[in-house]
């Protein structure tokens, strides 16, 4: 099968699927999450701390120490960042900007990274929860686009063994089917795809537990997805088309 064949199977794979997953989008509670989202407003908030959305002792194989170390200090730290940056921003001439250094241009730069990394950071903790498995519509699509489960894990985990940022499964609108996405830092990401499943690894996720076993931390990770609220995001995520 070639790199087109791939591409037409995934597109009509996740196509199938998302009917499934759209028929019980109703039927569904949507509870209020981090990362839902906030309607349009005329002006910008300042941006809040979430607290985890679980209780930090609640994980197998995740530490409440190393949960509320990464949540307090590096959540935190980018959302009170996040702030500083922008009450910075609000002072800064945008005339002064240009192609070499300028304190605008820095703190434009510096705005994305922090805010980048706020929102994955919620998607991530949204996506942590004890005992879960797939439901069944989620489970196909995974199926139909990896070929099983286990194959997208093998994906993450080599993913994540090369990587010192974040690794996320996509909804990805230009493919129309589902990807993993491996970044290096918070500034880049998959223009247009709709993130699912986020996984944090960089070094301050997993070394507190586990020093420099990542698989170790990537077990870990897998045996806490929260599948439910990846199932809750394919399904926006396709209904916007
Ligand atoms: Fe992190």
């Amino acid at each position: 099968m070639n790199h087109i064949d791939r591409r037409d199977f995934g597109a009509v794979a996740l196509g199938a699927a998302a009917a499934t997953l759209l028929h019980d989008r109703e039927a569904e509670a949507q509870p209020r999450r981090p990362d839902a989202g906030t309607p349009l407003s005329p002006s910008a908030a300042e941006a809040a701390v979430a607290p985890l959305p679980f209780a930090p002792a609640s994980l197998p194989g995740l530490s409440e120490r190393m949960l509320v170390s990464h949540h307090d200090n590096n959540y935190g730290g980018a959302v009170r960042k996040l702030n500083e940056i922008r009450t910075q921003l609000a002072g800064a001439d945008p005339a002064q900007s240009g192609a070499y250094w300028s304190l605008y241009g820095s703190l434009k730069a510096a705005e994305l990274a922090a805010r980048n990394s706020a929102v994955l950071h919620e998607l991530y903790f949204g996506n942590l929860a004890a005992g879960q498995q797939p439901p069944a519509a989620l489970a196909t699509m995974v199926t139909q686009r990896f070929g099983s489960l286990d194959r997208l894990r093998a994906q993450m985990l080599g993913a994540a063994k090369a990587a010192n940022g974040w690794i996320v499964l996509v909804a990805d609108g230009a493919s129309r089917t589902l990807e993993v996405v491996q970044t290096e830092n918070h500034a880049m990401g998959g223009w247009s795809a709709s993130p699912l499943l986020v996984l944090d690894v960089y070094e301050h996720a997993y070394a507190i537990d586990y020093g420099a076993n990542k698989p170790g931390y990537f077990d870990a990770f897998w045996r806490n997805v929260g599948w439910n609220a990846v199932h809750e995001r394919a399904t926006r995520a396709l209904a916007r088309g």
